[in-house]
C-alpha cells in the first residue's frame, strides 16, 4: 500500500494549521486564563487563601504555557504522573525520533498540528491538577453552559419535535420513519456547528430552528451516506431475533446544542426500535473547549429534565430512565483525549477497541473526530475514506462533520476543485458537512 501522506503542521506557513497554533490557540489560552481571573472570589470563598494561591499558580502555569506557544519552543514532556502521562512522554520520543535525521526537536509550528493542538489541551489540564485545591475546575464550563442557555428557543422546539413524533410512532410506514431518520440525521450534523474552539472559545450558539432549514442546507452536505445507515440499520432491525442487541455507538462531540441533537437522535434510534442500546463516549478531561465530559453528559440531561416546559422536561425523565435501565451507556476512556489517530487504537487501547466492535453502526461526531479517522494527514480529496481510515474498522462507521479544518476525503473527481473556486474557505467555517459511511453494504 503507498505510504500515508505527511500529516497537517504549522511549518506550512499561511494553512489553517498555521493560523490556529499563531493566532486562534494563544486566544483559547488568554480566555483560560480570564476565567481563571474572574472565578478568584469563588476560590476564596470556598477555599480561603489557598484558592487565591492555587488561581495563581495555575495562571502562571497557563502563562508559561502561552509564552512556550507563542516563542516556538520545543514541545516538553508532561510532569505531574497521571495514568496517560507515559504514554503523552512516549508519544513525544516518537515525534523526536521522526524528526532526529534532521536534526530539529519538536517545537508548537514543528510537529503535526493534531498533536500539538491536543497537547495544549492536556497541558491546560495539568497546569489545573497543579494546583490544588482548585484541581477539579473547568477552564470551559461557564462557556459549555451558555451555548446551551443561548440555543434555548432550538432546543425547546427540537424537543417538542422528538415528542410529537413519538406520539404519532405506531402510526408511521417504513418511509416516514426513514424521513426522520434522515431528519434527525442532518440535525445532529448540523449541530455540529456549534462548536467553541473553532471560535476561539466565544459563543457559537444554535438560534435558529434547523427543523425548517435542512432543506435549504443539503446542498451544503457534500457526501451525503444517509441511504446506507438506513440500510444498515434496517437489516440489523430484520436479523433481531438471531442478534437480539442492536447497539448504536456515538463517539460524542461538543456538549450544549450538539449533544442535545445527539441524545435526540438516540431516543429516535431507541423509540422505533433501530437499535436497543445507544453507548455514548465521551472526553476525561475538558477537551477542544466544548467537548463533552461526563459532567456536561449529566448536567444536560439534569437541566432538560427541570425545564419548565412539559415536552423538553419528558425528555429529561426519559433519558434518565434510559440510563438507569441501561439502554443508555455512558462510556469515559483516555484514549479520546490522547494524541493519536484512530488507526492506532487497536494497539495503544485494544479494550475501547474490543468495544467497538460491539455496536452495528459507530457514529463519529464533528471535525476532529474526522481528524483523527483520518490522521489529519494531506490526503487528496478523492482518496476513498476506506482508504484513509488506515485499517482502522472497528464497525461500519459513519461521521457526522461540518467541515473546519483543512482536510477532506471520498470526494468526486473535480468536486473539491469547484468548491476552492466558489469558496475559497469551504474546508474550514463549518458552512459544509459530510455524513460520510465506511463499511460493507
Ligand atoms: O480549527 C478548528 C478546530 O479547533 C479544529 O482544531 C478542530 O478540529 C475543531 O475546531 C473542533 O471541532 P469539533 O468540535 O467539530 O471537533
Ligand atoms: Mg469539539
Amino acid at each position: 500500500m503507498a505510504e500515508a501522506p505527511a500529516s497537517l503542521s504549522g511549518q506550512d506557513v499561511g494553512s489553517f494549521a498555521y493560523l490556529t497554533i499563531k493566532d486562534r490557540i494563544p486566544l483559547i489560552l488568554t480566555k483560560a486564563i480570564d476565567t481563571l481571573h474572574r472565578h478568584k472570589s469563588e476560590f476564596f470563598e470556598k477555599h480561603g487563601e489557598e484558592g487565591i494561591e492555587a488561581e495563581k499558580k495555575a495562571i502562571s502555569l497557563l502563562s508559561k504555557l502561552r509564552n512556550e506557544l507563542q516563542t516556538d519552543k520545543p514541545i516538553i514532556p508532561l510532569v505531574e504522573n497521571c495514568v496517560d502521562t507515559d504514554i503523552w512522554n512516549q508519544y513525544l520520543e516518537y515525534q523526536q525520533s521522526l524528526l532526529r535525521e534532521s536534526d530539529r526537536t519538536p517545537s508548537w509550528f514543528y510537529s503535526p498540528w493534531l498533536y500539538v493542538e491536543c497537547y495544549m489541551y492536556r497541558r491546560i489540564h495539568e497546569a489545573i491538577i497543579q494546583s490544588p485545591p482548585i484541581n477539579d475546575f473547568d477552564v470551559f464550563k461557564e462557556s459549555k453552559d451558555q451555548n446551551f442557555f443561548e440555543s434555548q428557543e432550538p432546543g425547546i422546539t427540537l424537543c417538542t419535535h422528538l415528542q410529537n413524533f413519538r406520539s404519532t410512532i405506531e402510526d408511521l410506514d417504513a418511509n416516514q420513519l426513514k424521513t426522520e431518520f434522515f431528519h434527525l440525521l442532518q440535525i445532529s450534523l448540523w449541530g455540529n456547528k456549534c462548536d467553541l474552539s473553532l471560535s476561539g472559545g466565544e459563543s457559537s450558539s444554535q438560534k435558529t430552528n434547523l427543523i425548517n432549514s435542512l432543506e435549504d442546507l443539503e446542498p451544503f452536505i457534500l457526501v451525503n451516506d444517509m441511504e446506507h445507515l438506513w440500510s444498515l440499520l434496517s437489516k440489523c432491525k430484520e436479523t433481531r431475533e438471531k442478534v437480539p442487541i442492536v447497539r448504536v455507538d456515538i463517539v460524542l462531540d461538543n456538549s450544549g446544542f450538539e449533544l442535545l441533537t445527539d441524545l435526540v437522535l438516540a431516543d429516535f434510534l431507541l423509540s422505533t426500535n433501530l437499535a436497543t442500546e445507544i453507548h455514548f463516549y465521551g472526553k476525561c478531561i475538558p477537551w477542544f473547549v466544548s467537548d463533552t465530559t461526563i459532567r456536561d453528559f449529566n448536567w444536560l440531561i439534569e437541566q432538560v429534565k427541570h425545564y419548565d416546559h412539559e415536552w423538553v422536561s419528558k425528555c429529561g425523565v426519559d433519558w434518565e430512565n434510559y440510563i438507569k435501565m441501561g439502554r443508555w451507556v455512558y462510556h469515559d476512556h483516555m484514549f479520546w483525549t490522547l494524541p493519536h489517530e484512530y488507526a492506532a487504537m487497536s494497539q495503544v487501547a485494544p479494550d475501547l477497541y474490543a468495544e467497538l466492535q460491539k455496536a452495528c453502526l459507530i457514529l463519529f461526531k464533528g471535525d476532529l473526530n474526522y481528524r483523527k479517522l483520518t490522521g489529519d494527514r494531506k490526503w487528496a480529496f478523492t482518496v476513498p475514506f476506506h482508504q484513509a481510515l488506515s485499517g482502522f474498522h472497528p464497525a461500519p462507521l459513519c461521521s457526522l462533520r461540518t467541515l473546519k479544518a483543512e482536510i477532506q476525503v471520498g470526494l468526486q473527481p473535480g468536486q473539491g476543485e469547484q468548491l476552492a473556486a466558489s469558496d475559497p474557505n469551504w474546508l474550514v467555517t463549518g458552512k459544509y458537512g459530510v455524513i460520510q459511511f465506511d463499511g460493507p453494504l
